[in-house]
């Protein structure tokens, strides 16, 4: 079936100028770029886009990351985008994702993972509103 699911380029990527390399290997794993823009979110703004992990020990740091500069937010649009996108991605810790895997290619620790992916469609709804209102 054909999803939708947000993408996010975070800070670690954006600054090392992955932005395009990681764009081809959606669109080239066929998952169109529906729309895509660059944002600078505040602090507020990203403890707000997690809030899901607001009890975690890393919530914080995590809010203060994806806060600390520019990031890319994208609509991928293509068959069971959520999955799809996830596994090409890879596990979230960097180390133990699979090899060819975004995260297993730029990702630099567990925070500075590169890519962030919604989980599921219903989710992937609510953060692609939050970011295309
Ligand atoms: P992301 O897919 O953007 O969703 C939440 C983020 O929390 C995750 O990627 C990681 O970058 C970050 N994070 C930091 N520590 C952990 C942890 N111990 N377990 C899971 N996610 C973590």
């Amino acid at each position: 079936m054909t999803e939708q699911t947000l993408s996010i380029i975070k800070p670690d990527a954006v600054e090392r100028n992955l932005e395009n390399e990681i764009k081809l290997f959606f669109e080239n794993n066929n998952l169109k770029i529906v729309k895509s823009k660059k944002v600078k979110i505040s602090k507020d703004e990203a403890c707000q886009f997690y809030k899901v992990h607001q009890t975690k020990p890393f919530y914080n740091d995590l809010c203060n990351y994806l806060s600390s500069g520019p990031i890319i937010v994208m609509i991928l649009e293509g068959e069971n985008a959520v999955l799809h996108n996830r596994k090409l991605m890879g596990a979230t810790d960097p180390k133990k994702a699979e090899k060819g895997t975004l995260r297993e290619k730029y990702g630099i620790s567990i925070d500075k993972n590169s890519v962030h992916g919604s989980d599921s469609v219903e989710n992937g709804k609510i953060e692609i509103n939050f970011f295309f209102k």
